[in-house]
């Protein structure tokens, strides 16, 4: 390891997102190895005026049972696209889902008829918004939006249906159930109907939940009381989580692993210790240094340098060469890194214009021959 890479560790061990992870723990381990979801090779597209944007363009990840992934990355890195995709929400026109697979339970959502879709969606797979307001639907009581998804998803009708409810209602600690499933969404405070969502996000025991940031910064109680409940939620119901937000000092708080994403494609993925203490593309980097002081609420991401790819006009290569700190040639804009396993379970997208000890692995890719000798650092 040269001087500045061991700098660059050190920085990113010191900083404040590497301190919280140390003083509240992480890596709660999964329930099991059980992979729930399984997303191979995605790709979604949108066709403008401008041309074809790759919103998503050949992502990879997985959830097991029990288990949270962070999916982490700058505004317009794909991330709620790929989330939309995995729910086949994605608005089309102007998008359209080209390529991949869905594996859910063992299922390739992305083959299923729009009528089978319709159960699985809020079914086995479920979203649970953050702004509880925006979630819920003030002229129906609790009772009426709890009741609808257990309908749905379970066919229940009349005193089992009500005790569903009750018993939903129950699970996410709301107090006396009984008497609040008759409200209306304007009688309970913001905490407690962020709870309602999170009752009808449960409901249908799915076994993903996926959770979105939303890009509205929210009231600091609601968005604590979001994270508790979805904690509370995982630990009893042992579904795995999708986690999808800007700020890594929460990914050290909430998720067992971590998916870097960058002008639509992972560019980075391992459990949250190793992303903390042995990120090695520099974009995770950068993202890990550059994690907001807890006594500044900003709501997003200081910016890290340079400017986010134009999605419809990206190199072939590595997205992220003219970004980064190390140098770069007009090959590795035209080469496709792959998503490599460098350790047993860290993936790196290994491009030797992104990862300083590219050469360390470049045994591993069948393009690593080409930058032997080119003196470029590490060489
Ligand atoms: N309806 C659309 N038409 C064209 N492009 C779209 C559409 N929806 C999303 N995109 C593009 O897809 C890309 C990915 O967007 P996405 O919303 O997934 O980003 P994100 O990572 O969730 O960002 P944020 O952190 O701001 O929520 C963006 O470049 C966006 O402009
Ligand atoms: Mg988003």
């Amino acid at each position: 390891m040269d001087e500045s890479t061991s700098t660059m560790n050190a920085a990113v061990a010191n900083s404040p997102a590497a301190r919280q992870l140390d003083r509240d723990g992480f890596g709660k381990s999964a329930a099991s190895d059980d992979v729930v979801l399984d997303v191979r090779d995605l790709r979604t597209h949108f066709t403008t005026r401008w041309g074809t944007v790759k919103a998503v363009d050949g992502v990879s990840y997985h959830v097991r049972r029990g288990e949270t992934l962070g999916v982490v990355g700058e505004s317009g890195s794909g991330k709620s696209v790929t989330a939309l995709s995995l729910m086949r929400l994605v608005p089309s026109p102007p998008g359209q889902i080209v390529g991949g697979e869905v594996i859910l339970n063992g299922r390739d959502l992305l083959k299923l008829s729009e009528r089978e879709m319709t159960k699985v969606r809020g079914g086995d797979i479920s979203m649970i918004l953050q702004d509880p307001m925006s979630a819920l639907n003030p002229v129906f009581t609790i009772r009426n939006q709890v009741g609808e998804a257990i309908k749905i998803h379970q066919g229940l009708k009349g005193r089992p249906l009500w005790d569903a409810i009750v018993d939903s209602l129950r699970k996410v600690r709301i107090p006396a159930p009984a008497l609040r499933a008759k409200d209306y969404p304007h009688q309970l405070s913001g905490g407690m109907r962020q709870r309602v969502v999170g009752a009808i996000g449960i409901s249908s025991k799915p076994s993903v939940i996926i959770a979105d940031e939303p890009t509205t910064s929210l009231d600091v109680t609601i968005q604590a009381a979001y994270l508790r409940l979805l904690r509370q939620i995982q630990q009893e119901e042992g579904v795995g989580i999708i986690f999808i937000t800007h700020d890594f000092g929460i990914v050290a708080k909430m998720c067992d692993r971590v998916a870097v994403m960058y002008a639509g494609r992972v560019v980075e993925t391992a459990d949250v210790r190793t992303i903390f203490n042995n990120p090695l593309h520099e974009y995770t980097k950068a993202l890990i240094t550059s994690v907001p002081k807890l006594e500044e609420k900003t709501g997003r991401l200081p910016q890290i340098e340079g400017q986010p790819p134009l999605l419809y006009n990206l190199p072939p290569g590595d997205a992220f060469a003219p970004r980064s700190p190390l140098p770069h040639t007009d090959k590795d804009l035209q080469i496709r890194p792959d998503l490599v396993e460098v350790e047993p379970g860290h993936f790196v997208q290994l491009a030797h214009s992104s990862v300083k000890e590219f050469h360390k692995y470049a045994h591993l890719v069948p393009y690593g021959d080409e930058y032997k000798g080119d003196g470029c650092p590490g060489s």
